[in-house]
Order: structure tokens, then sequence, then C-alpha cells
């Protein structure tokens, strides 16, 4: 079997998790310039916004990239033809079907990786042709699946059900949680909330000091129309959480919406931060090679002294 490295073009078996739209291309090139993979998350893109996205990180890097397609957007089939146009060789796909673009994909020559929060899944995954499952834990920031299970129990379990590689995702922020999700037999991981907490990442000041400031315990899951999502436990999250349960679905997934532009502008009183719980423990903001680089060599260095 390939390993994850080798599927994905890169050095290290790491993949950037995909982040709305805050995953700018100054943080996916700086991503992939450390020997992991960037990646393009498509929400809220059309093909054309695709395309530009894709120029503007090759302007920046020659190493390899991937996208982020939304599965159950039926705008992601345009962009799967411009990702085979573009030479992209990786996509991850999460939020729908993994039938819904793996036929698509493959045809196209692009290697997949489906995210999924449980085994069952993870089975239907495999069954649709994927060539790795990114096994997501109830600790990441992000939407939730309804009965989310801990990265801890999760991988292992994703590990026995299916044959291709799982990657695991969820509170893997340094060498430990890098060690610890090799030693439940994942072949990569996936990080996400960490990756905000770097020089590129363009998301406002006052957010990031927020998220340093977090401690942990300060994340909560509030319900939404669509799934549930892991924010930071702010003043805004905790007035939603304490609403009654008619009134708490929609003003979450209003606040929800309103993230991205809380992200830019740093107002926090109206959009939700969306973050994981690993939030709680992170320092320090740092280049993101230097993340990726600490991670790994921390991570191997644990791992050779077990
Ligand atoms: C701010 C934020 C936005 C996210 N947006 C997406 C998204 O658009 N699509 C997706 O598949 N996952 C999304 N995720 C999940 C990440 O891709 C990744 O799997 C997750 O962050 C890993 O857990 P961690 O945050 O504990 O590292 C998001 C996560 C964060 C923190």
């Amino acid at each position: 079997m390939e390993s994850v490295a080798e599927l994905l073009g890169t050095e290290y078996p790491v993949i950037m998790g995909a982040m709305g739209t805050i995953s700018n291309v100054e943080l996916v090139a700086a991503v992939s310039e450390s020997g992991a993979l960037g990646l393009i998350a498509s929400v809220g893109m059309d093909s054309g916004g695709l395309r530009k996205a894709i120029a503007e990180v090759k302007e920046l890097t020659s190493r390899p990239f991937g996208v982020n397609l939304v599965a159950r957007n039926p705008l992601s089939s345009a962009m799967v033809e411009v990702m085979a146009d573009e030479g992209i060789t990786v996509a991850t796909t999460s939020a729908g079907s993994p039938a819904a673009l793996t036929p698509l994909l493959k045809d196209a020559g692009i290697k997949v990786f489906h995210v999924v929060p449980s085994p069952a899944l993870a089975v239907k995954a495999a069954q649709a042709g994927v060539d790795g499952i990114v096994a997501e834990g109830g600790e990441s920031g992000g939407i939730q699946a309804p009965q989310a299970i801990s990265t801890l129990t999760l991988v292992p379990h994703v590990v026995e059900a299916v044959d291709v590689p799982v990657i695991a995702a969820g509170g893997i922020h340094d060498g430990r949680g890098y060690a610890a999700a090799f030693a439940m037999g994942a072949s990569g991981v996936q990080i996400g909330t960490r990756l905000m907490l770097t020089e590129e990442c363009r998301i406002h000041p006052d957010i990031k000091r927020a998220l340093l400031e977090a401690q942990p315990g300060d994340t909560i899951v509030l319900p939404m129309g669509m799934g549930s999502v892991r924010v930071l436990a702010n003043d805004l999250a905790r007035s939603i959480a304490d609403m009654p349960p008619e009134e708490r679905v929609s003003r979450a997934t209003e606040a929800w919406m309103r993230a991205p532009a809380a992200f830019q502008d740093g107002d926090v009183g109206s959009g939700l931060v969306i973050a994981g719980e690993c939030s709680g423990a992170i320092d320090e903001i740092l280049p993101a090679g230097e993340v990726i680089r600490r991670m790994v060599e921390e991570g191997a260095r644990i791992l050779g002294s077990l």
C-alpha cells in the first residue's frame, strides 16, 4: 500500500484541514512549503473563485496542495473539472455522501480522502472507492455529527473497519497528538485549529488573542439547523446556549453564518468563533511551517522512545 505521504505527494503525512472562508492562500501555500499538504476550502466559492484561488496559491508555492469539496454542493462537480485542468492531484470531500464525488474525482485522476465522523460512514466511503479516510473526532473545530465520537475512540475503530489508510483529525495540535494518532493505527493527521494560530492565517488579531487566552474546556457545541458546531465559549456562544431550545437553534445558525465576517473584523459579539477543543492548549502564534516541523519532529521523537 502506498504511504499517505506518497498518496499526497508530500514530505509529511499531514493535511491542513479545510477551514471555510478562513483558509487564506498565504496559509495554504505556507503549509505546502513546509512539506505538509495545504488545502483550499471551496465552500462559498464557485468554479471561477476556485480557479482564482488555485492560481494565487501557485504564485506562492510550487509544492502540491489540495482542495476540499463539499460533497452535497451541486457546484462541486464543476469544480472537479477545474481541479483536473489545474493539475490538482488530491481532494478531501466532506459534508455529504462519499458516493457523490468520488467517481468523478477518480476518473479525473485525483486522489480522494473523505472526512467521516463514524466507523459506519468510513465503511461507506471505502465502498465508494476513496483512497483514504479522514476520521474526525468530536474535539475538532467546526460542524459536528449528531453523536460525535472522540478521536481516541473513533480512530482505532475506523482503522479496524477499513483497508485504506486512515488520517486522524480532531484535537491534534503538537507532537504528542501526532504520536498518539500513529499509536492508534492512523497513517497521518489532519489539523485545523492549530493553523488558525499562525502568522500566515489572516483572521483578525482579536480572534487570535481570544483563542490564545482560551483554557481547556473553553469551547462549546451549539445545535444548529444543519448539525451542531463547536465554537469558542465566549459571551455570545454562552448566551445562545442559555436560550430556550427553539430560539437557540435559529440564533446559533444566524451567528454561525456571520462567523466568516467575525473572523475578518473581530466582531465576536455577533459572529461565532469556530474552533476546536485544542484551542485551550495553544499559547503561541508561530509560522505555519514551524508548527508542522515541530509537530512532526516531536512526534517522531516520542514514537521512537515508546
Ligand atoms: C474555523 C474552522 C472551519 C472549518 N471549516 C471546515 C470546512 O469548511 N469543511 C470541512 O470539511 N471541515 C472544516 N473544519 C474542520 C477542519 O477541516 C478539521 O478537520 C478540524 O479542524 C480538525 O480538528 P482540530 O480543529 O481539532 O484540529 C473547520 C474547522 C475550523 C476550526
